[in-house]
């Protein structure tokens, strides 16, 4: 083991940008190492993915330098960075779905024999790069539309392996994968740190950045607030320098008054192809937890309730009248509100303006309600906090994190009796997470009853009054609050209880 610091490769200094005369990154200074995870967090909106762009040659710079191995560098463009040895994962991927995994990850300079490609020389190189990965369950031959989230953030890395990149910079990866394909991003990141990859990784997941991160470096308001190595901070101390206060009461206290009220909710005996005997009741003013592994049918559940994937059996009453949406319009017309973290699918009009955005759903299911909605948007938006510069400003500038919270804003204009929550918190900063807390307290106080389907068990156990464990379809048990972590796994997993691990 040699005692010097591993070679600088990336050196950013006084890195500045705006957008339309607004400053989004001021003066920023950023140094990586070879080998090193380098953890960017900040608030939604801190400019977190305008810096990897930059970076990436996306957008240009308005100052300032960027130093790669010690020489000055400028990117007009993705593809230059990636020559360089550059590559950028981002959350929304640039993959051609029709087409093979070999040949997006050799796009566009697919080897070749005389004029034809060579396609079992790229199969076989995509298959090796798999293979460095330790991945062998993705074939170079698959279409890259079959595959799974996560698959094809493995094809994206794969791709900026086979640029052989130096630095790689991964915006949120895990915001969309669950449990075990976490564990398989982990290992590969750790992987590329033990071929001296420099990796620069934005998460609000702050368990991953502490599981990853050798330094950290905090972004706020656009500047460079700290960077400091990891073993220095903690949860505490990094949510400070964040949020520039210390957050108390991380899952807020019930509110006075909230009290289980009537049933609102009474699903029995349901079940459809891919769930069985669901049977439960939601009364209004409780918050109820639903956690399970990936694949145990949590999100099946709720969107069954939200008629999205009906059932097919059994029966369910809402307000004390049968209920049966086989399409979510039916659901939220009886005012039942399904909240994923799936901001495409939730169908966000990229280009059309914040207040139109929140003002979706009732429009067109209750446009009698239109105008009242419009006048309430204003407050909402500000109870979410969401950092925007006015509601007339088209969604796709704001931050990721941001536009979540125009989701939550766009289905709680509906007044919601019943609220479905699937992962509502992924992808936003801590200090936006406590506003969705209060904000469940809130509507729970309010008479609304809540089910939250969340993989983070901190969450779902410091929220919830009761929840329900989902295992293969079904519901597994029902644990009251003050459950621990580890019930809840035995419930999902089926271990018996008492059973020593070996
Ligand atoms: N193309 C653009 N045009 C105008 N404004 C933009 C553009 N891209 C980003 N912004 C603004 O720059 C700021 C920083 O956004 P950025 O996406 O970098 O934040 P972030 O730190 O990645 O946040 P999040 O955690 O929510 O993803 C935001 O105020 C955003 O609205
Ligand atoms: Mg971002």
């Amino acid at each position: 083991m040699t005692r010097d610091a591993p070679a600088t490769v990336l050196r950013v200094t006084g890195l500045t940008k705006g957008f339309f005369g607004v400053p989004v990154l001021q003066d920023v200074a950023l140094e990586l190492r070879a080998g090193e995870v380098h953890g960017l967090v900040g608030e939604n909106g801190a400019g977190k993915s305008t810096l990897m762009k930059l970076l990436a040659g996306v957008h240009q710079r308005d100052a300032g330098t960027v130093e790669l191995d010690g020489r000055p560098v400028e990117f007009s463009h993705p593809t230059q960075a990636h020559v360089a040895g550059l590559s950028t994962v981002f959350q929304e991927f640039n993959l051609l779905p029709e087409r093979t995994v070999a040949e997006n990850v050799y796009l566009g300079r697919e080897p070749r024999r005389g004029p034809l490609v060579d396609r079992r020389a790229m199969n076989a190189q995509t298959t090796e790069l798999l293979a460095q990965l330790g991945i062998d369950s993705i074939r170079a031959t698959a279409a890259v539309g079959t595959l799974s989230v996560a698959q094809q953030q493995i094809v994206e890395i794969a791709k900026a392996i086979s640029y052989d990149a130096r630095i790689i910079s991964m915006d949120e990866p895990t915001a969309a994968l669950a449990g075990a394909e976490v564990e398989l991003l982990y290992g590969i990141v750790r992987r590329l740190k033990e071929r001296g990859t420099a990796i620069l990784y934005v998460s609000h997941r702050l368990k991953e950045i502490f599981d990853l991160c050798d330094t950290i470096t905090v972004l706020k308001d656009g500047r460079v607030v700290d960077t400091r190595p990891s073993r220095e901070l903690d949860d505490a101390a990094l949510v400070r320098l964040m949020v520039g206060r210390p957050i108390s009461a991380y899952f807020p206290d019930e509110l006075p008054g909230t009290a289980p009220g009537e049933d609102l909710l009474e699903i029995s005996g349901a079940g459809n192809e891919q769930l069985d005997s669901i049977t439960l009741t939601l009364r209004g003013g409780e918050i109820v937890g639903l956690a399970g592994l990936q694949g145990s049918g949590r999100t099946e559940l709720v969107e069954a309730v939200f008629g999205a994937q009906p059932f097919t059996r059994g029966r369910m009453r809402l307000d004390g009248t049968a209920y049966a949406p086989t399409s979510p319009r039916q659901a939220v017309k009886r005012r039942v509100a399904l909240i994923t973290e799936d901001r495409k699918a939730q169908g966000l009009s990229l280009n059309q303006s914040i207040l139109d955005n929140a003002l979706g759903v009732i429009r067109s299911v209750f446009p009698g309600r239109t105008a009242a909605a419009r006048a309430a948007t204003p407050g909402a938006l500000a109870s979410l906090e969401v950092a925007a510069r006015d509601l007339d400003q088209e969604v796709q500038y704001l931050s990721g994190g941001n536009q979540q919270k125009v989701v939550l804003a766009k289905w709680l204009a509906i007044d919601p009796r019943v609220v479905l929550l699937d992962e509502p918190t992924r992808g936003i900063d801590v200090g936006a997470k406590v506003a969705v807390y209060r904000l469940m307290r809130q509507l729970a106080a309010e008479g609304k009853a809540i089910l939250m389907v969340s993989s983070e068990l901190p969450e779902v156990l410091g929220m919830s009054g009761r929840v329900l464990v989902m295992r293969d379809g079904r519901i597994a048990g029902e644990l009251p609050a003050g459950a621990t972590e580890e019930q809840v796994l035995q419930l999902a997993t089926g271990a018996r209880t008492g059973e020593a691990a070996s």
